[in-house]
């Protein structure tokens, strides 16, 4: 097996980032190509793949604000996006099943945090389900609450990560 590689996301990358979106999320959850679109024309320096095998199997994307509440719908869309806000805010973080339980995702999120750094952010934000709290506060994020989000009917708790 080829080593992994984390890498900025290109345009062309939008078709098999879509498929892993699609693969990982149910409907109701799962980002739209149009959405995906603009994280990646928008934001690019806030979205990451992996790549092995010469195929992209994981992606990280996201968008920064100044404010503290992340529960805004449209801000999934960059509506509000600010590139200069001190939080970066994740909107996915997904691994292709056949590709997952190998470290691909703490991976991302390892290069994303520090890149977050190099960019000079203050807080590493994101919004997940109860099943996922353990595995973002074993990788340095605290858990602030249940957000007031509900995005695809589910309930979301806020994780952060102070840099
Ligand atoms: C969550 C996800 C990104 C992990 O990808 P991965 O490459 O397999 O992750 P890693 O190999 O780095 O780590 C595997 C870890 O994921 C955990 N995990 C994966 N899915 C999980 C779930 N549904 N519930 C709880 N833990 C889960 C494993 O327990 C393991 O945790 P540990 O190492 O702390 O014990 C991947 O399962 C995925 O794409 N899921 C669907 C999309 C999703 O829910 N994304 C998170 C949105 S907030």
């Amino acid at each position: 097996m080829d080593s992994i590689t984390i890498r900025m996301v290109e345009p062309d990358d939008l078709t098999a980032c879509h498929t892993i979106e699609a693969r990982s999320f149910p409907a109701p959850e799962a980002a739209w190509t149009t959405s995906l679109r603009n994280r990646i024309e928008l934001y690019p320096e806030g979205y990451l793949v992996a790549e092995l095998d010469n195929r992209i199997v994981g992606q990280i994307n996201s968008g920064s604000t100044h404010k503290d509440d992340i529960s805004d719908e449209d801000f999934k869309q960059l509506i509000g996006h600010d590139p200069d806000g001190g939080n970066i805010v994740i909107f996915s973080l997904s691994v292709l099943p056949e590709y997952r339980s190998r470290g691909i995702a703490s991976k991302l999120l390892n290069d994303f945090v520090n890149h977050a750094r190099d960019m000079g952010k203050s807080n590493v934000m994101l919004l997940c389900k109860d099943d996922l709290v353990g595995y973002y506060t074993r990788r340095g994020f605290h858990d602030a609450g249940i957000s007031a989000s509900r995005h695809g009917g589910a309930s979301w708790h806020v994780m952060t990560m102070a840099l």
